[in-house]
Parts: C-alpha cells; structure tokens; sequence
C-alpha cells in the first residue's frame, strides 16, 4: 500500500512532536506532555509505521530499540583522537597550571570553562545532516568500539538534532553515565534475577554501553552530558568553550547545566569548593571538576603534551574508595543490646578523613563477604555515613587467616547472644542492663539533649562512671557528689561542680522526656509524646495492658508489648522508683486535659519543613501532637498537612506535587490556636 500523503504528513508530524517530548522531558527535564499523551501517539505512529514501512525514518522514536543483537563491536578510528586529562589533587597544582598558562600566552587574567568531571566513560556521537549515524566509546583514545546501537536506547540523545544550523558532519562527544538511583534499581533487579551485581555506577554504565542486545542496553537507566566537539566539516564553531556548550545545547543536546565561566586559579577553586559541597546532593556521580581554557584560539596556541590537553586540568575530589587492611573484627554492644560488628583498620585517608573504623553491619554480611582478619578490603565513606567495607580483595588475602565465628557470647558480659529478626541477621546480649555496655549507652541516652538533657554528661565520663562503680544505674547519677566527679580522669573541680549543677537542673522535667529518657526498646520521641498526652500521668502508662495501649493510634502490637514488659521488669520499677525519690519529678497533668476521644487533631497526619518563626520544629511536633495529630518525616498521599517555614524543603515541593494542603507559619497557628482555644 503506498501511504497517502495524509499518512506521510501525520508520521511526520507525529515524529516532531514525540522526539519534541522526549527532549522536553530527557534533555530539558521538563515534560510537557502526559505519559499517557505520548503513550498514545506514539502507538499511533507504530501503527501508521506497521502499515507502510517505507514511513519509517532512522530518526524515528519507534527506532531506538529494535535492533539486532551484535556478536561484537566493530573497531571504531577517532579522526580526531579523544583525550584524557592532567589530574590535580590540591589548590597548589591549579595555580601552578594558571600560572603556566598565563606564561605561555600572555594573558594575565585566564577565563576558564569550569565543569563537573562526570563519573562516567566518554562517548562519541557522530552526526550526519543532523543524523545520528555513529556512536563509538573513547577505548584507547585512538580507536574505540562502535556502540551505536546502544547509543540509540539513550532517551536523551537525539536521533536528529535541533534547527539547521549544525555543520553537515559534526562529532559530538560527552560522557555517558548511570544516575545514583538508576543504579541501585539496576543492582536490585540484578540480584532478584540472580545476574552479576556492579560495583559502582560507572561500571554500570560501562557495561551497560557494551551489551551485544541493544534491547537490554535499552533497559539500563543510561544518560549523557555533552562537553565537546570532535571532527567537524564546513563550519564556525564559536571562539569560547562555554559559548560551545549553549550552541550544543540549542541543537538539543544535553549539557550539564553546572557549567561557569571563572577566571584565574581563583575562580576555579572557589567553583571546585562550590562543587564539592553540591557533590553529595547530586543525583549522580562527579569525581572532581574540569578546568578548560575558554578561548578556543588559545586552546590552539597550547596544544597538547602527549595525551593530555595542555590546555585543561582534572582537579579531582578525593576519592571515596580506598584499599587497607582488616586489624580486627570487634563487638560493640548498642543500648538494648544490639550486638553490632565493627572492623578496626589500618587508618587510611578517605573522602578527605582518616577512617580507622568500618561497620560490618551484621553476621550475616560478615558471613557474605566473608571479611576476616588480615584482609586487604576496599573502604567506602559516602558523605557523613559510617565509613563501610564495599569487598574483600581476595587475591591479596594472606595464608593464615580464619573465617570469623561470630561468638555465642556477649563480649562484654558474657550473657548468652539471641539472633532476632528475619534470618536471625539482629544479635542481642541478652545481659539487659547487667552488660554494663548496655549500661553505659543507657545512660548516655537518658542523658541526651532530648532525654533529660544533662549537659556536659558526655561518652568519656559516663565510662568512667560505670568502670569505677560510681553509677550502677541511672538512679545513681542524682546521688552523685563534686568530690567524686572531680576524682575522674580529665575533670577539672569547675567542670565537676558544672555537671552536678546539670544533673540537679535535670530533676525537673516532662512526663515525656522521662519517658523516652527511660529508653523503653521502641519506644522514640514521638512514641513518649503520644503515651505523654493520652495517660497524662507515669503511673497509667506503667499499669496499662498491651490492649489499652494500642488503643492509641500508632501503637502498634510490638511497641505495646515492649511498653507492657518494660514495667513488669522489677529491676526498671526500682530505678523508677529510685528515680522520684531523688526528686526525679515533672508537672502533673493538668486537670481536664485532653482525653482520648477529645482530641481535635486526632487521626490527622502532619510534616513539618523549613523554619517556623514562633516555635522550634520540636515544639510545633509537642504541639500538634498533644492535640493528637501524628507528625511524620516523610510525605506521602496519607499526609493531611504539611506546614512550611521559611525556606522549605523538597518535602513541600512533594507535597505541592501531591495536592496535600499546606499551611504556612499564619495558618498553622491558625489551626492549633482555634483547636487550642476551643477544645482544650
Ligand atoms: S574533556 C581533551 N570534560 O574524564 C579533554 N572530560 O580524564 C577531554 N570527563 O576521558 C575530556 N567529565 O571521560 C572532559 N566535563 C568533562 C568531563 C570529562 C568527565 C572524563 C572523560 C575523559 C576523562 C579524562
């Protein structure tokens, strides 16, 4: 059937506008069509396409996946080879590359492109008459493999490029890359289908561009920045670097919008900093930023040394990963006795720290990976977190080593150890508060800021406490005198007389800071608050049966049953009760507060962001709560309110997104002050 030339006009139109979509939502990140809208054109056109084949154009977005599996790649020439880049690790080697540059080109005042160095591998595109026809990876620099088929799978590449005034030959290149989700969704699918698991996002996206079936490559969450031109036949290009990346843009490619122009080694170290405090916030992985002479002409006087680009400089973020030794794999005993393992390494410098200590999670990650003393493992330390061992490097593992037993025992007491959880990965020290570990982080956590709030009463002294016999339990701090205090190690009679004053000051508080002091297992901040508001008094919640206590919305049964056995333990009445007698004492409830059934907020979910004027965030939780509305930390479509201060999160962008009301500072007040006013 030859097509109409109705059918010939609307597979074009249909063409434009989905292509049109794809780089509004891929390349733009602004969609401006429904899923759905483009679901359904896009069937429209694999039907036109079904009926006359001869519609089909190679720039058609029913094209990009379809192709045949290869049985290898093609050797792929660079024209113009691809080079690599001079890497710089500290502020000395960046003045030293400006002040080069300014002696080898007379100029005093340099300007430089500055960009992310992306965490990826570096791809060529080639385009002909505005067609994609070729992608090849960079390989040795001289010849690559031809990768076009998997090239094309990347939604945001364009299979034609925008407008007309593009050279008829034209090289694209850029880095191709996996976001920091799409790598963990693609390791999650891997393990459920038992397939290999990557270690990083960039041997991900590695892999993923070297799939002989495009139609796997196609389901691999690949993207791309595009950074520079490579051959080019016929045309100007523009005389500036960054002037390059907009042209490239406006031809539809996707260019990181993180790019500058800075000038001097100056500017480019306040854009690496800038960058480094960006760098854990992205969605995606950047090891350093790049620095390129702005000017293409005096790109063209410097020239290359070798295989580096005089011209450019790699200044790299520290890296994150380092390899060190395995000294010993210990126990440590959390508060309700969580028996955690921790390896103690040779300290090695990572992520700009010294770490000497990597958490082994559990047994069974330990049993996993099978880490033992005197491995050579490789460290991660991602932002803030717990540095933690990414794999052991067996290879390198010396002769006499033993798999670790995780023992039966409690290192510290000696109590039976009890496994819990799914597959019994949780160790317990079934010692309770006899393991005097258990002991010591009870009472560091009865002491916290938003526990009894006892200043100064930090880690070192609460040590010292335990191991001389000064406090057996919590009860023992209030008996505590100067003299003693003053007696340990590192304490001054100043400081002593300063912690006694907190403890003293401490006495005074609230049922709910006592009652998530007492450090009830499951029983949090927010748990305390509830209990706190709905028995008003210690002495209803200590009676209460697992029933009436999870009559109370957001108690669940496992949280009851921790409550009801924590007050039949007669060791926790007797603290309880050492506690009031050391004048240990919070307001009474005042009479007709709030009862269960007249709550106004009851069953009404909250999340608070940004920064109230009138209140702390803590202070606006107590106050919602005990109207008896439940605050949460997340968004989700069961939220009834978010609250936004000033300078509000993603949480109130998600919430916007959601259509969940939100209140601003006037309007919250609003509501607890009428609920408040009214009802209580
Ligand atoms: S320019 C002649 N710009 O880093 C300059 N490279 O170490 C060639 N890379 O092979 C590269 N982000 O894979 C350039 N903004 C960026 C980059 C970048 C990452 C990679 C690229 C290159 C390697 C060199």
């Amino acid at each position: 059937m030859i097509p109409t030339k109705q059918a010939l006009k609307r597979a074009a139109e249909l063409r434009d506008l989905l292509n049109e979509h794809n780089y509004n939502y891929y390349v733009l990140d602004q969609p401006v069509i429904s899923d759905a809208e483009y679901d359904r054109r896009l069937r429209e056109l694999q039907t036109l396409e079904a009926e006359h084949p001869e519609l089909i154009t190679i720039d058609s977005p029913t094209q990009r996946v379809g192709a045949k599996p290869v049985s290898g790649f093609v050797p792929v020439k660079h024209e113009v080879p691809m080079l690599s880049l001079n890497n710089a690790f500290g502020a000395d080697a960046v003045e030293l590359f400006d002040r080069r540059i300014r002696d080898l080109t007379r100029v005093d005042a340099v300007e430089y492109a500055a960009e992310p160095k992306l965490d990826g591998l570096a791809v060529s595109l080639l385009y002909e008459r505005g067609l994609l026809v070729r992608g090849a990876t960079r390989g040795d620099g001289a010849t690559g493999e031809d990768v076009t088929q998997n090239v094309r799978t990347i939604r945001c590449i364009p299979l034609r490029l925008k407008g007309e005034s593009f050279p008829p030959r034209l090289e694209v290149r850029g880095e191709v890359f996996m976001s920091h989700d799409g790598f963990r969704l693609l390791n999650e699918e891997q393990q459920r289908a038992g397939a290999k698991v990557f270690v990083n996002p960039r041997n991900a996206a590695a892999g993923s561009l070297r799939q002989l079936d495009p139609a796997l490559a196609a389901a691999r969450p690949l993207e791309m920045y595009c950074y520079a031109v490579g051959q080019h036949e016929n045309s100007e290009l523009p005389d500036r670097q960054f002037d390059l990346l907009k042209l490239l843009a406006r031809w539809g490619l996707r260019v990181s919008p993180l790019a500058e122009v800075v000038t001097g080694a100056d500017g480019c170290l306040a854009y690496y900093d800038k960058l480094a405090g960006r760098r854990l916030s992205l969605p995606y992985g950047i090891d350093g930023v790049v620095y390129k002479v702005n000017s293409l002409a005096l790109q063209e006087v410097l020239g290359n040394i070798s295989r580096a680009p005089r011209w450019a400089l790699a200044h790299k973020f520290p890296a994150q990963e380092e390899t060190t030794e395995v000294r010993g794999i210990e126990l440590q005993v959390g508060r309700t006795g969580a028996v955690t393992p921790v390896a103690r390494l040779r300290p090695v410098f990572v992520g700009g720290v010294t770490v000497s200590n990597a958490t082994l999670h559990n047994r069974s990650e330990i049993e996993r990976m099978d880490i033992r003393v005197g491995d050579t493992v490789v460290v991660r330390r991602a932002g803030d977190v717990i540095p933690e061992i990414v794999k052991v490097i067996e290879q390198r593992r010396p002769k006499a080593t033993r798999r670790y037993r995780f023992p039966d025992t409690c290192p510290v007491c000696a109590a039976h150890i009890v496994y819990e959880g799914g597959e019994g990965v949780i160790a317990r020290c079934s010692g309770g508060l006899y393991c005097s570990a258990q002991r010591k982080q009870h009472i560091k956590h009865f002491a916290s800021r938003k526990a009894m709030d006892i200043e100064g009463l930090g880690n070192k002294i609460v040590d010292q406490l335990v191991d001389t016999g000064l406090v057996k339990d919590v009860a023992d701090l209030y008996r505590l005198d100067a003299s003693a205090v003053a007696g340990l190690e590192r304490m001054a009679e100043k400081s002593a007389g300063q912690l006694i004053d907190a403890i003293t000051r401490s006495r005074r508080t609230t049922l709910e800071r006592f009652l998530f002091a007492l450090g009830i297992p499951h029983v949090g901040e927010n748990t305390a608050r509830l209990l706190a508001t709905h028995h008003g008094c210690l002495e209803s919640v200590a009676e209460s049966s697992e029933d009436d206590l999870q009559s109370i919305p957001d108690i669940g049964p496992i949280v009851a049953r921790s409550i009801h056995a924590f007050f039949r333990q007669p060791h926790n009445v007797e603290v309880i009760e050492k506690l009031k007698s050391a004048g240990v004492s919070w307001p009474a409830p005042r009479p007709g507060s709030p009862s269960t059934a007249a709550l106004p907020l009851q069953g009404k979910v909250f999340v608070l962001t940004g920064t109230l004027q009138s209140m702390s965030r803590d202070e606006a939780a107590s106050r919602l709560t005990a109207l008896g509305a439940r605050v949460t930390g997340s968004v989700s479509s069961r939220t009834d309110f978010i609250v936004a201060g000033a300078a509000p999160g993603s949480k109130f962008e998600k919430a916007e997104k959601l259509g969940i009301t939100v209140l601003d500072e006037e309007g919250f007040i609003g509501i607890i002050g009428k609920v408040t006013d009214t009802n209580v």
